[in-house]
């Protein structure tokens, strides 16, 4: 698949295969992750990656109960108080979310952004510093589902020429 189909083609997926994804597979996956761009190369980010059941089970305030069914859950973390670029660390983070998004996709492994967590509860859990953020979860594995496109708005309504 070209890159532009890997985005086209691109669905969340909240049901998975049984099955584990390789290692070889996610240590591609992750690199995505880590040669992205980010604001002076200051790289502000860290991700954890949960594959322990008993750990993913207990990841709490989550509304959707296909988390732990994934079998690799990550967690972005972003570094707000990073010399001179904190501002710019959620976005940094994000960036490097979705190439592992998009990479994960174009070798099989399906997906799904997670935005609804208690941050609190999870930086406890995981252990995170107290003046990080928890940008996102992202649940990952083969998919078991084959969801059709989600609704779109409309070129007109998204993009403007020259001015707004
Ligand atoms: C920042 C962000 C947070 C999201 N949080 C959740 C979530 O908590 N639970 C969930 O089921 N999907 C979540 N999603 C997935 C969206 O629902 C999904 O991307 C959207 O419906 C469009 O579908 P598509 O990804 O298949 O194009 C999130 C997506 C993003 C980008």
């Amino acid at each position: 698949m070209s890159l532009v189909d890997v985005i086209l083609s691109r669905r969340s997926i909240r049901k998975y295969d049984d099955k584990d994804i390789p290692s070889d597979v996610m240590d591609k996956i992750l690199e995505a992750g880590r040669q992205s761009p980010s604001a002076a190369n200051r790289q502000p980010y860290h991700f954890i990656v949960v594959s322990d059941s008993e750990i993913k089970k207990d990841l709490p305030g989550l509304v959707s109960g296909f988390l732990k069914n994934a079998p690799v859950v990550i967690v972005g973390c972003a570094n707000p108080e990073v010399l001179l670029t904190g501002k710019w660390a959620v976005v940094d983070t994000t960036i490097a979310l979705e190439n592992m998004v998009l990479a994960a996709w174009s070798l099989g492994v399906g997906s799904c952004w997670i935005g609804a967590f208690n941050e609190q509860r999870v930086k406890d859990k995981l252990q995170i510093p107290e003046s990080w953020k928890v940008v996102a979860l992202l649940s990952l594995g083969y998919p078991a589902e084959n969801p059709k496109q989600r609704k779109k708005k409309e070129k007109s309504k998204l993009f403007s020429f020259n001015k707004f």
